[in-house]
């Protein structure tokens, strides 16, 4: 397995204890702002590509975000594999949507979809990510 550690270092101790650390793991050490991309993926139950990159604003930076490559795939549904937690809450909020009197077109769809496990994940939504990977 190939290593790589990428640190964030404003006065050098976060530095240090990343080259140690590459030292010892045989591993290529980077600054953050040296890394060359940042491609950041992430997988909703929406089928739709949403402006993800909006949703990330709490994850990161906005300089970070700026220079980062966003990209949305659809995954899908899986209650087979949801924590109880989990599950209750999806399906408290599927019964929200259902509830609701003036529905949207949007949320009668929703409110059908979501009511059980569902896979939409598909191979072709690397294709952009590896393009932008390749680049
Ligand atoms: C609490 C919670 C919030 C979620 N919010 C969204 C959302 O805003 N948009 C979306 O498309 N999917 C949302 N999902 C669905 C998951 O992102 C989706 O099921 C995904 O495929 C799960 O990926 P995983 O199998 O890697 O965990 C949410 C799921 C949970 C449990």
């Amino acid at each position: 397995m190939k290593t790589i550690v990428i640190y964030n270092s404003q006065t050098g101790f976060t530095k240090r204890y990343a080259k140690w650390i590459a030292e010892a793991a045989g591993a290529d050490c980077v600054a953050l702002p040296e890394a060359k991309k940042l491609i950041v993926f992430c997988v909703g139950a929406s089928p739709i590509t949403s402006d993800v990159k909006k949703s990330l604003a709490c994850n990161f930076n906005e300089p970070k975000l700026e220079r980062a490559d966003v990209f949305y795939c659809p995954g899908g549904l899986n209650y087979e594999k949801m924590s109880a937690p989990t599950k209750l809450m999806m399906k408290m909020f599927v019964k929200m949507i259902k509830a609701k009197k003036d529905k949207s077109a949007i949320e009668v769809e929703m409110a059908k979809v979501m009511s059980s496990s569902y896979d939409i994940a598909d191979k072709k939504y690397t294709e952009p990510i590896l393009g932008c990977l390749l680049d």
